[in-house]
């Protein structure tokens, strides 16, 4: 495959608690792992989605690329957040050339900025089950200052930001070429990161509903520290599994998370029941977890208790090539829930939406 690393694009993905880095090769088809990488971000670095030290985020960036010896410098990377407007919309029949001369006019009604502030997007996902005349279309808006200032982040670490995701999209293309959507078969995606958790309903590869909640393992780690009066360090540590801090009485330390957590499931079971009650016949069968708070047992076994419904964790490296003499499997399999975004977009290629 004498141009294959050409097309290949670097999969960067910002998170608000660590950077993730993923390449990887592909040959008809075929995925091998190329580069892996995370280095920690500052909890200050990345606030409520606003980037508040960017010199931190490019230092990081060039950190990664360097210690890694990262070939390339075409990127695909992704936004998320309140910056980000996602909605399903019913429109008339048309075809994709007509949606384009007519979206930014279709669009109006449904984005809560003005349009001159955003770039849109849409896919047509193809007629409505009950109303052939209509067609299902995905709208997407972003806002252009905040996706402006993730491309300049990449230009300063000497990249060249070719594709611009969306996080949830990225977990849904990982999902496919790891898993394969089953025809009629309804899942939902969950990505449960540090400060956001994104939920994606599809129905096969369409997806029927998605929703971004403003809360992720931050939530348990402030928790502790509020009811506790611990440090953040100290916080983090005890989400992470360890009791023995300093004469903390660990049952507390317990009681706190069981709370925290409860409060996290809460608000996922709340975007399911809404899907629920607005989906008709089209019931969700399984939940396929992924983000680093995915890693939490408490966590897992507080969702499928809510939903009474099975959960598996995406194993983002399933279908892809691994040389065990590079990559040690065990650490793999340690990282793979925060890898699910940086994968996808690692499988994107110039022109992608
Ligand atoms: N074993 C674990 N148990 C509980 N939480 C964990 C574990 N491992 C990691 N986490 C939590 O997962 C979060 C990081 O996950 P991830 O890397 O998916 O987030 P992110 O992509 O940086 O954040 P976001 O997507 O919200 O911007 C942190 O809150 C971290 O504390
Ligand atoms: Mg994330």
């Amino acid at each position: 495959m004498l141009f294959s690393s050409k097309k290949d694009l670097i999969g960067i993905d910002v998170g608000s608690s660590s950077l993730k880095l993923v390449r990887l090769k592909e040959s008809r088809g075929n995925y091998q792992l190329v580069n892996v990488g995370i280095l920690p971000l500052a909890p200050e670095t990345i606030v409520d989605n606003a980037i508040m030290d960017s010199p931190a985020i490019v230092e990081a960036i060039s950190n990664l690329i360097v210690g890694m010896k990262v070939k390339g410098r075409r990127v695909a990377t992704s936004v998320s957040g309140h910056s980000v407007i996602i909605r399903k919309i019913m429109l008339s029949i048309m075809t994709e050339e007509e949606l384009e001369a007519s979206i930014q006019w279709e669009a109006e009604q449904y984005i809560p900025f003005d349009l001159s502030e955003v770039n849109i997007d849409f896919q047509i996902l193809g007629p409505d089950e009950k109303d052939p005349s209509q067609m299902n279309v995905m709208l997407v808006a972003a806002k252009k200052d905040y996706v402006e200032d993730f491309v300049a982040l990449f230009a300063e670490a000497g990249l060249e930001p070719v594709v611009m995701d969306i996080n949830c999209f990225a977990v849904e293309n990982t999902f496919d070429v790891n898993y394969g959507f089953v025809e009629d078969e309804v899942v939902a995606l969950v990505d449960l990161g540090a400060s956001a958790t994104s939920v994606n309903v599809l129905k096969a590869d369409v997806s029927l509903f998605t929703r971004d909640i403003q809360a992720g393992g931050n939530l348990i780690r402030e928790e502790l520290q509020k009811r506790l009066g611990l440090s953040s360090d100290e916080a983090e540590r005890a989400k992470l599994g360890v009791r023995n801090i300093g004469d903390v009485d660990p049952e507390a330390i317990d009681e706190v998370m069981d709370d925290a957590v409860e409060n996290l499931v809460q608000e996922v079971q709340r975007s399911l029941d809404f899907f629920a009650a607005t989906s008709g016949d089209d019931k969700i069968t399984k939940i396929y977890l992924t983000g680093g708070v995915s890693k939490s047992r408490k966590v897992c076994d507080a969702l499928e208790k809510h939903l009474g419904l099975p959960t598996e964790i995406i194993n983002p490296f399933r279908n892809i090539a691994v040389n065990e003499k590079e990559f040690d499997p065990e650490y793999l399999e340690a990282i793979g829930p925060m890898f699910s975004v940086a994968t996808g977009l690692a499988m994107r290629r110039v022109g992608d939406k």
